[in-house]
């Protein structure tokens, strides 16, 4: 059984992004709007209001000042509040598919590889564009990789899921080098015309290079990966393949992303670092030994409060970086693109944990020690 390596990570952005300014003024016209187009019932108190939203509640509840986005001009349009995504034909390489090969293509380039290195290809986001064919296999086709390639999808745990099943099959000898791509094409399942959900995502896709260590690369060995799963409904969509045969039919806004908030904060708090410090402990870790949590990007305010109990004291920024301000919440993707960002500076033998949690509820730890060649 051969230990297993980080050899590289690599990164999508779609080219434009949206400030929160601009989200506002976009949001605020639609709502003024509406209660125009509603003002009657609203003065009988048949419907309530929409208040506005405002940049201020938003960089302060969440640390969010932009996103990266497919179409802003289809989400900012106030008669549409959706990106315009155009289908494509069957032969050619879906959304998704593009975003990831990007990815993939700019992790590989690092290291002077190509696809046809990589015998694996695992694509894990929280949710894919169709049902089949896989879109991990369109990938690797399109990177020319040998192999198998499979999708899967745990929410906002996407990539630490598929991290550790990467890193199984590379121990147990299925394969030797795999590609683990997220891409989060999340725009498209928020509601915009919802004020507390309107400013969360934003679109990327990052791709992680795994291999086995005893072919003496430099990289990230991976020390120790774990998974947690506790039901919850506090974080949830209803968009999946029986909405067509549903009757009554479901309102649309049923089918996108909502979330009870403040409860996924209280609750998943406390699992995180209760999950984090458990794991550390067993692998004979402790605080001291931590130069940097990457941890999940939804909020910042949580991650002030987890990486304070782990750490067990106040932190350097540094110590727990947000990618939160350019990125927005990027779902599956944020922990593995806070990794890709921020870890330039370590040297050998130094130790960091990447940690993403969110809808399930789901956490994936996972210890990295720098190594050399
Ligand atoms: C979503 C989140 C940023 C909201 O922050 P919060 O501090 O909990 O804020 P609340 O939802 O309680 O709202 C506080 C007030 O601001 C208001 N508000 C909500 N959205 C607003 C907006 N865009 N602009 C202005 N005010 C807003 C609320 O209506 C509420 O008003 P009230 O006090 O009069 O009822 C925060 O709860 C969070 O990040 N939770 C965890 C999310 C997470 O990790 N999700 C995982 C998803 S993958």
């Amino acid at each position: 059984m051969s230990d297993v390596i980080i050899r590289s990570t690599g990164l999508w952005t779609p080219p434009h992004s949206i400030s929160n300014a601009q989200l506002v003024e976009s949001y605020n016209a639609y709502a003024a709007r509406w209660n125009a187009e509603h003002a009657g019932e609203i003065e009988r108190g048949e419907r309530e209001a929409k208040q506005p939203s405002s940049v201020e509640f938003i960089e302060k509840a969440s640390g969010i000042r932009s996103r990266y986005a497919i179409d802003p001009d289809g989400i900012l349009d106030t008669s549409r509040l959706r990106p315009k995504v155009e289908p494509r034909p069957d032969d050619a390489l879906c959304l998704m598919a593009e975003a990831g090969v990007v990815a993939v293509k700019d992790a590989l380039n690092r290291v002077g590889l190509d696809g046809g290195d990589v015998d694996g290809v695992i694509c894990s986001a929280t949710s894919m564009q169709r049902t089949y064919p896989c879109v991990a296999i369109e990938i690797q086709d399109a990177i020319g990789a040998t192999g198998f390639g499979f999708d899967m999808s745990v929410a906002c745990s996407s990539a630490t899921f598929a991290l550790q099943q990467a890193v199984n099959a590379i121990r147990c000898g299925q394969a030797n080098r795999i590609v683990v791509v997220t891409p989060e094409i999340t725009t498209p399942q928020l509601n915009y015309t919802d004020r507390d959900s309107h400013f969360i995502f934003g679109d990327v896709a990052v791709a992680v290079i795994l291999e086995r260590a005893d072919w003496g690369n430099p990289g990230w060995k991976i020390l120790s990966t774990r998974l947690k799963t506790q039901y919850s409904n506090n974080i949830r969509s209803n968009q999946g393949f029986l909405n067509r045969c549903e009757e009554p039919a479901r309102d649309e806004d049923e089918m996108l992303f909502v979330q009870n908030g403040r409860r996924v904060f209280k609750e998943v708090c406390p699992m995180v670092a209760e999950m984090i410090l458990q794991h550390m402990g067993d692998c004979g870790l402790t605080p001291d030994d931590m130069k940097r949590l990457w941890l999940h990007q939804a909020n910042s305010n949580m991650n002030r409060v987890i990486a304070q109990k782990v750490f067990g004291r106040e932190y350097a920024d540094a110590e727990a970086p947000t990618i939160l301000d350019e990125f927005a919440n990027t779902a599956g993707a944020g922990s593995v693109v806070c990794f890709h960002r921020h870890n330039d500076d370590f040297e050998t033998g130094e130790k960091g944990l990447i940690c993403s949690f969110g809808a399930g509820y789901s956490v994936g730890s996972i210890f990295v020690e720098r190594v050399a060649a």
